[in-house]
């Protein structure tokens, strides 16, 4: 069986910096065998969870049924796991952070699918010019993957990039990308 990573896209643009870096992971990964899934989240309808703690209790992942069912089709099967996001006020955009939220029936005591042990990558773009302004997020994906049992296969944090086209001319972030996603 071909090994699969599904990518969350966490931007509003579709030709944005993450989705650049996004594409240069799937394209290393692809070469190493990977069959990857990318997903937009911004045009999917997920709300946030609601705390009814009603997780698999109608059979599925979830008692909300909204398009986060694509997304969990998508990572029961995958065993490396990509969050590409901007970093939007020294955090996660709007649009993933409810996906992280609606992970929560992965690690419920009822849950049907064990995702412990999967890999996890970090994609962040920022318009800052130093690397500290992702310190936050890192620190956000580091406690979130020690709480999933997720190990932590490698994070690209490209920081001087604000219009949309800019990371597709910065081969440094371009090739570490690529050769993150060739090495998982
Ligand atoms: C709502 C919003 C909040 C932002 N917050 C930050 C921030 O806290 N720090 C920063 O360096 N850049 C910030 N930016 C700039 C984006 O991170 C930057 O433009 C990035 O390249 C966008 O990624 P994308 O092209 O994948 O959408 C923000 C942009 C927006 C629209």
């Amino acid at each position: 069986m071909r090994r699969k990573m599904t990518i969350l896209l966490g931007s509003p643009r579709r030709n944005g910096n993450s989705a650049t870096l996004a594409s240069s992971l799937a394209a290393g990964a692809a070469e190493a065998g990977y069959e990857v899934q990318s997903i937009w989240v911004n045009g999917l309808k997920i709300t946030g969870c609601i705390d009814c703690r009603r997780c698999w209790t109608n059979g599925t992942h979830c008692f909300l049924n909204d398009d986060m069912k694509s997304v969990y089709s998508a990572i029961d099967l995958s065993s490396v796991i990509a969050f590409a996001s901007p970093l939007y006020f020294y955090s996660w955009s709007a649009q993933i952070k409810p996906v992280w939220d609606r992970l929560l029936p992965y690690f419920s005591p009822n849950s049907k699918v064990d995702a412990r042990g999967r890999r996890a990558v970090l994609i962040s773009v920022a318009g800052d010019s130093s690397a500290s302004c992702f310190d936050g997020l890192k620190k956000s994906f580091k406690l979130a993957c020690d709480f999933a049992g997720w190990k932590i296969a490698g994070e690209i944090l490209a920081y001087g990039l604000h219009a949309a086209g800019d990371a597709s001319g910065r081969k440094e972030w371009l090739d570490k990308a690529f050769g993150l996603g060739k090495k998982l």
